[in-house]
Parts: C-alpha cells; sequence; structure tokens
C-alpha cells in the first residue's frame, strides 16, 4: 500500500506493506508531517484525499468520482458475522457496503475490522473507508452503571466521563460510531429500554444528553479515543403502548415539541453526528418513514448536519407496519423521509438503483444522503486514519482511572428510598451482618442490561465487597434465600461470558427457612434483591412491578425474624415497592452498577461515601398506576391538591416521586425567597433558598427548582416542571443559600409549530428537596 506525505509541497512517496501501515499512523512524525492515503492509487493528491482541504471539499470532490452503486453502498450498513470478510468481500471490493455494526465477541480487538477495512481501503476503486459501529451504551469492557442510574446522580458532568472512558475503550478496539446515548423520555416502567435513557425529565434529560455526546465525541472526535455519537431512537419510543417494545405510540405535536425532542435537539446542538429512526409508529405513522420530525425539524428547524441511521430493519419493517407494499416502497419511503443510512436490511442495497436510474427517487435525495453519510466519515478522520492499532486494545480495557470512576459512579448513582431508625449506614465492626438474597454472589447480574465486551471475571460480588468493607474477624453469613426467578419464568437470564440461558438451582425445600435462621443470629440483614439483567433493555417489557419469583416471599420471611431489614435493589426500572417498603427498615435504589458496582454499593453501605441519588423517574404504588410521571398536566377537576384522580383502591400519589432521596444526614429547607415579584418580557428572575444540614454527618442536597406557568395560552403547562438544580455539599449544623437564575430559556415553553413563548401572567417557582414537598412562591411575568 502506498502513503504519501505532503511536506511543504514535496510529495513523498513511501510504500508499506498492510500491517506496516498500522504503526505508520502511531509514529511520531503522524504528528509532524500531514499524511495522505492514495485511495484511488492514481498517484497523486485528490482533494478528498488531502487532510489539507476542509471537508466540503473533500466531500464534494469524491462524490465527483462516485457512480450511482458506490453512492448507494455508503447507504448500507451490515451486521458483523464471523465470516464477514469472505461473505462479503466481493462486495467491498465493488464498494457496496458502507458500515458494518457488531456485537458479537469478535469486536473486542479491531483484529477484523482492520480486515474489513482493508479490502474498503485499499481493494475498492475508490478506497472509501468504513466505519464500524457498536452499541456502547454505559461502557465498552469495563461497565458503568446503566443510564437510568447514572442520570439519578443529577450530575450531567458525570455522563461525559463515563462515556469517554467508554470511547477510549470502544475506540481501542476499533469501533468509530456507538449507538448511544438513548434519549427517549419514559414515563412507563413496565417498558425494559427505560434502563437505558435519563428518566422522565426533558430538562435533566437534555443536560445528560448534551454531556453523553461531549463525553464520546470529545471536542475532536478524529481524535483516536473519540467515537461518533448517535442520539437515538427518534421519536417518541419511550411511549410505546403499555410498555410493549417497538409498539405504537400517540404524542400530540405540542407534548411532542415540549417533552419528548428536547433531549434531541440538545443532543444536537452538543454536536452529534448521527441520529437513529425509531421502530414505533408515531401518532399515525411509521417514525422511520416520517419525513415531519426526520427531515422537516431535524434538518429544516434544527439545522442537523449529521446523518440518520435506521434502527435496525426499521425501513424494511415499513411493510409489516402496512405503510409500503414492498421492499423498494419502503426505501423509497425511508430515504426520502430522510432515513440516511439502512441498518442490518436490505431494501436501500437492494432497490435504490432500480429507483434512482428512472427518477422515481431523485438524484438530489440520494446525493444528500451519501453527502452526509461522507461528511460524518471525513470528521472522524477514517480516510486519514482507516485502521487501527491492533496492539493498543491489549492495554486500554480496565485502567485504573475507568475502574474508579466505575465504582465512583456506582455509588453516586444509588437512591436510599427509606432508613428507618438510622439503619444505614452499617457498622463494619460492631455488627453481625447477614447477607441475603440471590444478588449477594451474584456478580454478572450487577453488569446491567447493555454491557457491551465485560466478561464475569472483571466483576465483583456484593459478598465480595462487603467483606472488604468489614474489619477483619468480623462476621459475615451470606445464602441466597432463593432464585432470581421461578419455573414460570417466561424469559431466563442469560449468560454474559457464553450467552447461554442459565438454569438456576430451584428453590431447595428449606432454602428460605436457613435464611430465616441466619437472619435471626445476626444483628443486622441484608437483602439483595432484584431483576435479572436482561429483565430490562430491550424487548424486555413487565406486567408486573413487583419483585420477580419468591424474592417477597423470602422478605416477609426474613423480616418476620425481627432483625432490621436492608434491602438493596439491582434493577433496570422502578418497581412497585409498596410490600418491600412494608417490611424493610431501609431501602438502597442501587440499580445495575456495572463492573466495578458492588464497590460503590458497599461505599454507600458502610457510609464511606453519602447516599446523593436523587429519582428521575417516578416509582409508582402498583403497576396499574403507570405510566406515571410527575410533570403531568392538571386536569380540569384536580380535587383538593396537586394530583387527585380518582382511583378507588389506591392513592393517586406515588410511592416516591421524581427528584425524591434521602441522605444519612437530614435536610431542611428555608421559604422561596425570589428578587422581585413582577418581571417584564421575556423575563429573568432570581431566586434563591436557604438549607441547612440538621443532621449529625456531613451530606449532600439538592436543591430542585420546579415552575408552573398557571395560564399557558398555546397548552398547558405541567403542575410542576423542572427548571434547575444545584447539588451542594453540607457539613453537620451548616446553612448555605442556594441562588438560581432563571432566563426566559427557562420560562418559555414551544407552541406546537416549535415557537419557544415566554407567557405573561402568573407563576409559581419552588426550590424543594423532591418533586412533591415544599411551598411555591408566586411571580407575575408582565405583559
Ligand atoms: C436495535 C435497538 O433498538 C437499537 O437501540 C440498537 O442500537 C440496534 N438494535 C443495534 O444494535
Amino acid at each position: 500500500m502506498r502513503f504519501t506525505a505532503s511536506v511543504f509541497g514535496v510529495l513523498l512517496a513511501v510504500t508499506v506493506s498492510a500491517a506496516e501501515s498500522v504503526s505508520i499512523y502511531h509514529t511520531n512524525l503522524a504528528s509532524i508531517y500531514p499524511q495522505w492515503i492514495d485511495l484511488n492509487k492514481n498517484g497523486k493528491l485528490d482533494d478528498y484525499e488531502n487532510p489539507m482541504q476542509p471537508v466540503v471539499k473533500r466531500v464534494a470532490d469524491l462524490m465527483k468520482r462516485m457512480t450511482l452503486e458506490e453512492k448507494i453502498g455508503q447507504l448500507w450498513q451490515v451486521d458483523l458475522q464471523n465470516d464477514a470478510d469472505q461473505k462479503h468481500g466481493d462486495q467491498l471490493r465493488q464498494g457496496e457496503i458502507g458500515s458494518f455494526l457488531g456485537s458479537s465477541a469478535l469486536i473486542e480487538s479491531p483484529v477484523m475490522w482492520n480486515r474489513l477495512q482493508r479490502l474498503a481501503v485499499e481493494q475498492s476503486r475508490l478506497g472509501i473507508p468504513l466505519i464500524f459501529g457498536h452499541d456502547v451504551i454505559h461502557g465498552f469492557r469495563t461497565a458503568f452503571p446503566i443510564p437510568l442510574a447514572q442520570a439519578c446522580a443529577w450530575e450531567p458532568a458525570l455522563f461525559e466521563q463515563t462515556q469517554a472512558i467508554a470511547a477510549r475503550e470502544a475506540a481501542a478496539a476499533g469501533i468509530a460510531w456507538t449507538f448511544a446515548p438513548m434519549v427517549d423520555l419514559a414515563r412507563d416502567p413496565r417498558w425494559g429500554r427505560i434502563a437505558e435513557g435519563f428518566g422522565e425529565d426533558p430538562f435533566l434529560g437534555a443536560l445528560d444528553a448534551a454531556a453523553s455526546v461531549r463525553g464520546f465525541q470529545g471536542t475532536n472526535v478524529a481524535g483516536p479515543d473519540r467515537i461518533v455519537a448517535c442520539l437515538k431512537h427518534f421519536v417518541g419510543y419511550g411511549a410505546a403502548e403499555g410498555g410493549r417494545d417497538y409498539n405504537t405510540t400517540e404524542i400530540s405535536e405540542y407534548t411532542l415539541r415540549n417533552f419528548y425532542l428536547p433531549q434531541f435537539h440538545a443532543g444536537v446542538e452538543a454536536g452529534a453526528l448521527t441520529l437513529m429512526s425509531s421502530f414505533n409508529c408515531l401518532s399515525g405513522f411509521p417514525a422511520s418513514g416520517t419525513r415531519h420530525t426526520l427531515t422537516d425539524i431535524l434538518r429544516g428547524e434544527w439545522k442537523f448536519p449529521g446523518f440518520v441511521v435506521s434502527d435496525w430493519e426499521s425501513v424494511s419493517e415499513l411493510v409489516p407496519h402496512g405503510v409500503a407494499a414492498d421492499a423498494a416502497q419502503a426505501a423509497h419511503l425511508g430515504l426520502t423521509a430522510g432515513v440516511d443510512m439502512e441498518m442490518a436490511s436490505t431494501t436501500y442495497h437492494d432497490t435504490l438503483k432500480q429507483q434512482v436510474e428512472p427518477g422515481t427517487i431523485s438524484k438530489k435525495v440520494l446525493d444528500e444522503a451519501v453527502r452526509r453519510v461522507l461528511m460524518v466519515k471525513f470528521e472522524k478522520g477514517l480516510f486519514d486514519r482507516p485502521f487501527t492499532d491492533e496492539a493498543r486494545c491489549q492495554t486500554a480495557y480496565l485502567q485504573s482511572d475507568a475502574l474508579a470512576l466505575s465504582r465512583a459512579a456506582a455509588a453516586k448513582a444509588c437512591v436510599l428510598l427509606k432508613n428507618e431508625n438510622g439503619a444505614l449506614p452499617l457498622l463494619p465492626r460492631a455488627s453481625k451482618i447477614a447477607l441475603i438474597g440471590p444478588f449477594a454472589e451474584n456478580a454478572q447480574e450487577l453488569v446491567g442490561p447493555w454491557h457491551s465486551r465485560a466478561h464475569q471475571a472483571d466483576l465483583i460480588s456484593l459478598a465480595e465487597a462487603v467483606r472488604q468493607h468489614l474489619d477483619a474477624g468480623a462476621p459475615l453469613s451470606v445464602a441466597r434465600g432463593c432464585p432470581m426467578l421461578d419455573s414460570k419464568a417466561v424469559k431466563l437470564p442469560l449468560d454474559i461470558d457464553t450467552f447461554a440461558p442459565i438454569q438456576e438451582t430451584p428453590l431447595g425445600s428449606n432454602e428460605i427457612a436457613e435464611a430465616v435462621e441466619l437472619a435471626k443470629a445476626a444483628d443486622v440483614v441484608v437483602l439483595a434483591l432484584g431483576e435479572p439483567l436482561d429483565w430490562s433493555g430491550e424487548s424486555a417489557s413487565r406486567t408486573d412491578l413487583g419483585l420477580p419469583g419468591r424474592q417477597q416471599e423470602l422478605l416477609d420471611a426474613v423480616a418476620a425474624a425481627g432483625q432490621p431489614v436492608v434491602v438493596i435493589l439491582f434493577n433496570g426500572r422502578p418497581l412497585a415497592l409498596t410490600q418491600v417498603q412494608s417490611k424493610a427498615a431501609a431501602i438502597l435504589e442501587a440499580w445495575f452498577p456495572g463492573t466495578q458496582g458492588a464497590n460503590g454499593v458497599a461505599d454507600v453501605l458502610f457510609g464511606a461515601v453519602d447516599p446523593s441519588g436523587r429519582l428521575t423517574t417516578t416509582f409508582p404504588r402498583n403497576v396499574g398506576q403507570v405510566p406515571f410521571h410527575y410533570n403531568h398536566f392538571n386536569t380540569g377537576r384536580p380535587g383538593f391538591g396537586d394530583y387527585k384522580g380518582n382511583y378507588v383502591d389506591a392513592p393517586t400519589t406515588p410511592l416516591y416521586p421524581f427528584g425524591f432521596g434521602l441522605a444519612y444526614t437530614t435536610f431542611e429547607f428555608g421559604p422561596v425567597a425570589l428578587a422581585t415579584n413582577v418581571i417584564p418580557r421575556p423575563g429573568k428572575i432570581s431566586a434563591r433558598v436557604e438549607i441547612k444540614n440538621t443532621g449529625a454527618r456531613a451530606g449532600t442536597a439538592v436543591a430542585e427548582l420546579y415552575l408552573r406557568a398557571l395560564a399557558a395560552a398555546a397548552g398547558p403547562r405541567p403542575v410542576r416542571e423542572l427548571k434547575g438544580f444545584k447539588k451542594i455539599l453540607l457539613q453537620p449544623g451548616e446553612t448555605k443559600a442556594v441562588n438560581f437564575e432563571l432566563t426566559a430559556k427557562e420560562l418559555g415553553y414551544y407552541d406546537a409549530k416549535g415557537n419557544w413563548l415566554v407567557e405573561p401572567g402568573e407563576y409559581q417557582l419552588w426550590l424543594a428537596a423532591d418533586s412533591a414537598s415544599g411551598d411555591p412562591a408566586a411571580f407575575q411575568i408582565s405583559p
């Protein structure tokens, strides 16, 4: 292969073997001499090969040279199989493939990627590099807490840090593009993919989305440790009927604009280079064929410069959706709506030529899609550095900063839901602890549903982590108590290394009774309960939000033994914890915390780290209350409080509201003080609250600012909506003032056409510990 360096206008030709081609990018010379690759092997530096040329010019030059078939090739993403280089060799030589996505163990090193890349770069006519994609959702080899858990840290910067490390590890494996962040708003915990997002709030979700994009892409996505981000799933996917995955959604334009779109918009503003179109039918038409969102809003209003990839076969699924008769119609709909690249299915590959040649699809539409894909490839630097150093991944994984962050993030994500009589933190020496439950010694489940390339051997169990906190010789008895699931379970857990179904040892005839004996002999019982990891995530909806299998029975029996019971929950969605709450002295929601998660959780259990997480999703009392979210509209008959509906068999309040979470100390929020009670439009108001640590330990309070507009002409505003928050550390007895300033950016909302309005009239503003507490101050925006 020929590499040519252009130094002060002099062209130096260097011929190296394919093997050397990997290392040439990593010599110091690379930073001194701009390099280029003679991709089309014509012996000269063409504009598209010239790294010194602007991307727009490079794309235009390349597109001039491309045949129709080569253009269509850029729009096809193929699923990686073990024999991909054999199976797709000819197609790669012909330039018929633009991208691969992979998920198997094959992608842990870049060997296969490089092999495919060589076919594309060295053996095709124009040498256009492939872009390799993979779902890097909450870590690559080092798993971080699931996104829903990380969101509970109320610290968007945490996403920036964890996703930067995920990007670093994935890039070492040759991955250039992640299908993350998932920014779908979710209000229904039956939906398993609630685990992958940030929760139910668009304000916090938008901050987390932007931070995730910055984490993956950095300030220069072409950097060797960076990967291209992909905002998904566009749009409305989280509102699936009945919480059933892939299902229909009906979302008014007003609600879409104010709740479902802001996270995408924030991600686009943060520079995300790709978006994924979703599976669901959105308000009467499949989202992957909806031009209004994919083009009018995304490109027209937001000026999104990148490309849209379909979700897995979501273009060919336009046929079973019932809006396209065949592959050709599906391709037509997808491409003209604004889906640039087709994932896995082949409707573009199979039919676009026949549709573009006669003009059924205009060349302009095709060119536009190709231009966007190429632009991202150039921005990522793939034309200049298409290969990955195969040695790098051997040292890139599980580095000490990654493990430390995995542990710290797990601790930050923990939400303390109940803590009666100071049951937590545990004392390392004073007490005899019985650690019971199907998650006590089970390390693999803690890694979470989209754990990418985590290995069992990397993980530690809660029992191991607890032992490390105990003084030498301190008593710890451990028992499973019961399996995670019972024999009726439809979906078995999968082994994360082999993907083989795990047959749990069935409940022993005396197993629960033996656990009760351990509990009786202990001073405190720690009960590790939850859901298997693959009971949340894709295609993992539930109709029941209780603990699976016999776990509640175990809790009831152990609690009857009379010792305080601390429940630690490992799960990917809000559970209905009414019965758990009635039996447990303390409940710590630990979610799926990742590789070092058990250590992070143990840090919180023993008080080495104070719990500071707050819920970003409502915990219902029972499954009949869902969908449930704090930022709902009022009814015309609200009754006597904020949220009095008409259930005759249960309260209409949640068990744990959005924003809720305890610390090991207590806080007192003073009254809200406003700088003024009347402000002119477009508006700016300062608010302040004093928070006092009234307990005996240091702790982190979260001041949450909620707003309500009482008369909004374009549509009702929620009974409360989050518009600001600050985390503050307070020493025992310490009081600190927390100040906020709201501007038109926070005071307004969207009408159904996407105009941002700040209404004159009455407002209420809370500075509170959660979405259900505190008293508001009133102010007015004058006309
Ligand atoms: C389908 C999922 O919906 C999507 O989130 C994911 O990125 C793709 N499969 C690729 O794995």
